[in-house]
């Protein structure tokens, strides 16, 4: 009988049961690699070379094959050391490999034989359930946490190769899933609540409107009037992820080692904000191995682009289709790897180059040139894909002064709630934000009560709006009415959508 384990292989956000075969034979002694990438091979051999003597456990005289099975599905990374060694040790005779064959094993190794937590733990459980051919699956103690909520799947949690050895020759126990206890959860939001920010109750306006329909968002204002504030405050009005949610949003975390060590399953919104110096491969992922970006990592939360003019063009231009598709698709060497990818964009900038211009300030120094080279950074189809613009404005010092009171986020965010389920409850759960309504769902989901019909077909021909624009106010209207609890969309609802349109800012002339 073959020594044979079990472990998995990731590829994007899903995981593939990959077989470890071992073949012994007598001659030249040496541990040679079939179906692993290269450089993954030369660095687990050494570091179970290493483990293995710190150990004392010797395979003299032995040439050992190690075979990792399908060979044609790509295998990066170090989460194969700990199945490796179990398997070529199965075949050297330091374990049962009857036991051995029972058991998935997960683990990247230290050079003393530790076990050390890998990427992609939760996704790997959830696969390997169906899989009949094994008794459970051993992780290292730090990946125990995410992997509960793979339940039907026996999980345990190891520290070392030592343990692992034992457990499989019936020496020791390895902990459960449930005797660990992991680390706490981070301590509730101590972000800034709504009320901090004084006055732009508008843009508190917008912002709800967008958390409610899952509406990107783009303010634009001079600098110091709270954009960046307003956008950071943002996850303390969104409702917590549903447990379908908490589960894709925890398995895009693993697979980009995100998650903190001992952590389990995230329940809140994830909020990204990377800087504007991150390159495309960052933002909508890439890389070898081939990892989420800044766009998944939002999955389900917020991307935040602070100064979004000062991100490089091609980076704000990769994020078009995955704003439309809400997944990104990332070619490699073999094949295509998808990342979920549903997020609510907010961006920030300042209206130009000085940061003055704004309707009715005066004190901009820019010319109408620079004005236009400024507004030139965001491409249409990017604007295009924004249904809220907002020009926030200067504050004064009477509303500066009246900020504080008590907490509005927690009234914001149940309002949110109840309009996200309203919405839910017609759109299916297919589509349940708002801003997910397809064109041909518009007419029934967003019906016009008379008044609102007949003025949006005058609005509509006075300001040349287009079909795609139609759509965005449609939607956004639809929002705005859930918000009201109303089944109807009013022309109250659709004037107040119509004033969150793209506008450019009047330049001065001369
Ligand atoms: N509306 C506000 N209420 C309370 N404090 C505010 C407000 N606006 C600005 N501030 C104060 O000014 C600081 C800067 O605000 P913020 O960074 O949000 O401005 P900004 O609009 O993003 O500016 P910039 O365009 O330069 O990025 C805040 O940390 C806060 O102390
Ligand atoms: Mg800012």
């Amino acid at each position: 009988m073959v020594p044979t384990v079990f472990t998995a292989a990731l590829n994007g956000v899903e995981a593939l049961p990959v077989r470890v075969e071992v073949a012994v034979r007598r001659g030249t002694p040496m541990i040679g690699f079939v179906g692993l990438a290269p450089a993954s091979a030369r660095e687990c051999r050494e570091r179970f070379r290493s483990a293995a003597s710190q150990l004392g456990l010797r395979v003299p005289g032995l040439r050992i094959t190690v075979n990792l099975a399908p060979a044609d599905l790509r295998k990066d990374g170090a989460a194969f050391d700990l199945p490796v060694a179990t398997a070529v040790l199965a075949g050297a005779g330091h374990v049962p490999p009857e036991r051995a064959r029972k058991w998935a094993l997960v683990g990247e190794l230290g050079l003393d034989g530790t076990v050390r937590r890998v990427r992609g733990a939760l996704p790997i459980a959830l696969r390997l359930r169906t899989e009949r051919a094994i008794d459970g699956l051993i992780v290292p103690e730090e990946n125990l946490a995410e992997t509960r909520a793979a339940a039907g799947l026996r999980v345990l949690g190891t520290r070392s190769l030592a343990q692992v050895l034992g457990f499989l020759r019936g020496d020791n126990e390895l902990t459960s899933a449930s005797e660990y206890r992991g680390v706490s959860p981070p301590p509730p939001d101590a972000a800034t609540d709504y009320s901090e920010v004084a006055g732009q109750e508008t843009a508190k306006r917008v912002l709800t409107i967008a958390a409610a329909g899952g509406h990107n968002v783009l303010l634009r204002g001079p600098p110091g009037v709270g954009k960046t504030m307003l956008a950071r405050a943002l996850p303390t009005i969104l409702p917590l992820l549903s447990p379908p949610q908490a589960l894709e949003v925890t398995t895009v975390h693993s697979v980009a080692g995100r998650l903190a060590p001992g952590g389990g399953l995230l329940e809140r919104s994830p909020f990204r904000a990377p800087h504007h110096t991150v390159t495309s491969a960052g933002l909508v992922g890439g890389g070898a191995p081939v990892r989420p970006g800044e766009i998944s990592l939002a999955h389900h939360g917020v991307l935040f682009l602070d100064e979004v003019t000062e991100f490089r063009a091609p980076v704000l231009e990769a994020l078009r289709l995955p704003l439309e598709e809400g997944e990104v698709w990332i070619s490699r060497a073999g094949g295509h790897v998808r990342f979920p990818a549903r997020f609510l964009l907010v961006a920030a900038m300042n209206p130009c180059a000085c940061g003055r211009l704004s309707p009715g300030a005066h004190g901009c120094s820019c010319g109408p040139a620079q004005v236009r080279r400024h507004s030139a950074k965001l491409s249409s189809p990017f604007l295009d894909r924004v249904d809220l613009h907002l020009d926030v404005p200067p504050l004064d010092w009477n509303e500066l002064r009246a900020a504080g009171g008590p907490p509005q986020s927690p009234g914001i965010r149940r309002r949110v709630l109840e309009a996200r389920e309203r919405a839910a409850r017609r759109n299916g759960s297919g589509r349940a934000t708002n801003s997910r309504i397809a064109p041909r769902d518009l007419a029934s989901a967003c019906r016009l009560d008379g008044p609102a019909d007949e003025w949006l077909g005058r609005v509509s021909s006075r300001h040349g709006l287009g079909a795609r624009a139609c759509h965005r106010l449609l939607r956004v209207s639809r929002t705005i009415a859930d918000l009201e609890c109303s089944d109807r969309v009013s022309r109250e609802h659709v004037a107040e959508a119509l004033q969150f349109r793209h506008r450019s800012l009047p330049v001065r002339s001369g």
